[in-house]
């Protein structure tokens, strides 16, 4: 009995403790998604009978993205009243992928935020305002006075393109970033093989395709998943500890072959974007408080990476049943899971702002502390990253770099000179050869009536044509050629050129 209440009062002394702290001033809210439920993307199992489907976002990723959406209107709403119950452009933002899935899952996050109910009411009293140009339009009555059925809102998704956004998913180094991974972890990867080696037998025997490392059991567990939110039929054999065993493989796969320059390069942009919301918050240049990222396990999983979230070594450990010395251990993203940055002003100092992160509601340690709260100039020493890291990393040639490159700029337009004198030179004296030749050609063309349309045009532009017919081809065949080094691996890791799921 004694002990009963003493564990209350120091209960009690916790919650009071929690109430003071609490005290400190939520600023900012930034949360990152990945989308709900969807059908498969990779070639395996029965994907060919569900092509349909294919990435697109299912009834129950719907449902997923409305109660992930219910439970942040539950906290930030209704519990800690940080936010209007109604939507209001001057605080919110909201960002997709330009990809239907996501976009999707933004507005069925942003329903559960602001329900039927909570639209805009229509101010106005005079009915002739309310009708558009439409010629003979019919009139549709609202119940309840509202501007849409139910008080529904409805919200701005910005898309963002794939090059050089805040969730960018092209890079045209991409694989050669994976392939220096695969390499630096060589042992780790292929000591993993070994030991999974009968797991993948196992499940190569029951789909009735090879199984024979760890990115071939990925294409598996891409359908696996998509098959399990939509109840459909899996392999009879596949017990409870092979799903959970693949889950972790998951994992693994995500964050050792993510980890590094990769998730450095395509995770900066997202970085630099949040630390610049968060320092204009601070500098009272802002009237935002709640920023949606709507992404992908891959979006997520490198900015995880990034903020040392998780790596492969602890999941590794995990699917060992061993313990693991590492700060954090979070499991790669869910359909639905969620990455949510809070800004905070201390109470006590208002000079002092600090950050916490958490991971499918779980506050995880940040910055290399057991700590959940991370000052906001060191989380800003750690993660801003200096412009251009995405291009360089990426090999992207922006003409930004090449403008800022002055001394480039000089040599590059020093040779551009040559090379015109050199061309301009070698016309002159091929235009007068060709012209002194084709006198004959055109006279017996002529008399033949067998003109093709290259001789109609002057030889200059026969010329330029030719040149770049030839410079065409030259492009094309770069890439093909780095193509074909990497095909293999390319199709592992990129649906058409997608390095996002
Ligand atoms: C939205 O917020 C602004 C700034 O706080 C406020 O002036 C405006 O009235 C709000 N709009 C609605 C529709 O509530
Ligand atoms: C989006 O949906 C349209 C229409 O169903 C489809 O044609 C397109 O392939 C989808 N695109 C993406 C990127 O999801
Ligand atoms: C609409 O009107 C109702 C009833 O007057 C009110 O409670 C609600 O806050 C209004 N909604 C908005 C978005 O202004
Ligand atoms: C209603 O608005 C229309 C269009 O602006 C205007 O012509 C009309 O006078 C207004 N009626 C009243 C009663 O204010
Ligand atoms: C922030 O700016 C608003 C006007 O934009 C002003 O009313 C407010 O006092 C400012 N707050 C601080 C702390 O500077
Ligand atoms: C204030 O915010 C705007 C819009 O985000 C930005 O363009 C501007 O540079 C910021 N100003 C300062 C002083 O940070
Ligand atoms: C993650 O850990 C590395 C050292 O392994 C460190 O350099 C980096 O700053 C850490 N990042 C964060 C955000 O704490």
């Amino acid at each position: 009995m004694k002990v009963l209440v003493s564990f209350n009062f120091l209960f009690f002394i916790c919650l009071l403790q929690k109430i003071v702290l609490s005290q400190d001033k939520l600023l900012l809210v930034i949360e990152h998604f990945r989308h709900g439920a969807r059908g498969p993307l990779k070639n395996s199992y029965d994907y060919q009978q569900q092509t349909y489907m294919a990435g697109e976002l299912t009834d129950v990723g719907i449902f997923q993205q409305y109660q992930l959406g219910s439970q942040i209107r539950a906290e930030y709403i209704q519990n800690r009243q940080f936010l209007r119950p109604y939507f209001n452009h001057t605080e919110i933002l909201v960002y997709s992928t330009d990809v239907n899935r996501t976009i999707m899952s933004a507005y069925a996050h942003l329903t559960a935020l602001y329900p039927p109910g909570t639209g805009y009411n229509i101010s106005v009293t005079n009915q002739t305002l309310l009708q558009t140009p439409y010629q003979n339009a019919i009139y549709y009555p609202i119940a309840g006075g509202y501007a849409l059925p139910y008080g529904m809102s409805v919200f701005p998704v910005h898309t963002l393109p794939q090059q050089g956004s805040i969730l960018p998913h092209y890079c045209p180094n991409y694989n050669l970033l994976i392939q220096a991974n695969i390499k630096q972890y060589g042992d780790f990867i292929s000591n993993l093989n070994a030991v999974c080696n009968d797991l993948y037998q196992e499940v190569a025997d029951m789909i009735n395709e090879p199984i024979n490392n760890l990115q071939d059991l990925m294409n598996f567990e891409d359908v696996m998943t998509a098959d399990i939110y939509q109840q459909r039929k899996l392999p009879p054999q596949l017990t409870y500890d092979q799903i959970n065993k693949i889950n972790i493989l998951r994992a693994i796969s995500w964050f050792v072959y993510q980890t590094g320059p990769v998730a450095k390069a395509l995770a900066s942009n997202g970085f630099n974007f949040i630390i610049q919301q968060f320092k204009n918050k601070i500098n009272n240049n802002s009237t935002l408080k709640y920023i949606v990222l709507s992404g992908h396990d891959s979006t997520l999983s490198r900015q995880i990476l990034q903020l040392n979230m998780s790596n492969h070594e602890c999941q590794w450990q995990r699917y060992l049943n061993k313990p693991s010395q590492s700060l954090n251990c979070v499991d790669s993203p869910r359909f639905g899971s969620t990455i949510i940055y809070e800004l905070y002003q201390s109470a006590a100092d208002p000079t002092q702002n600090y950050v916490m992160v958490k991971y499918n509601n779980q506050y995880v340690y940040l910055c290399e502390k057991q700590s959940t709260k991370c000052e906001l100039q060191e989380f800003i020493s750690r993660l801003q990253y200096s412009s251009g890291v995405y291009e360089d990393l990426c090999g992207i040639i922006s003409d930004k770099n090449i403008i800022d490159d002055r001394e480039t700029l000089i040599q590059f337009l020093a040779i551009i000179t040559v090379i015109l004198a050199i061309v301009t030179a070698l016309l002159g004296y091929s235009l007068y050869k060709i012209k002194q030749q084709s006198k004959s050609q055109i006279q017996y063309l002529q008399e033949h009536q067998l003109q093709s349309p290259l001789y109609n045009q002057s030889d200059m532009s026969r010329y330029v044509e030719l040149h770049n017919m030839q410079h065409n081809q030259q492009q094309i065949n770069q890439p093909q050629q780095f193509q074909q080094q990497n095909q293999q691996e390319q199709q592992q890791y990129t649906e058409q050129g997608y390095t996002q799921a």
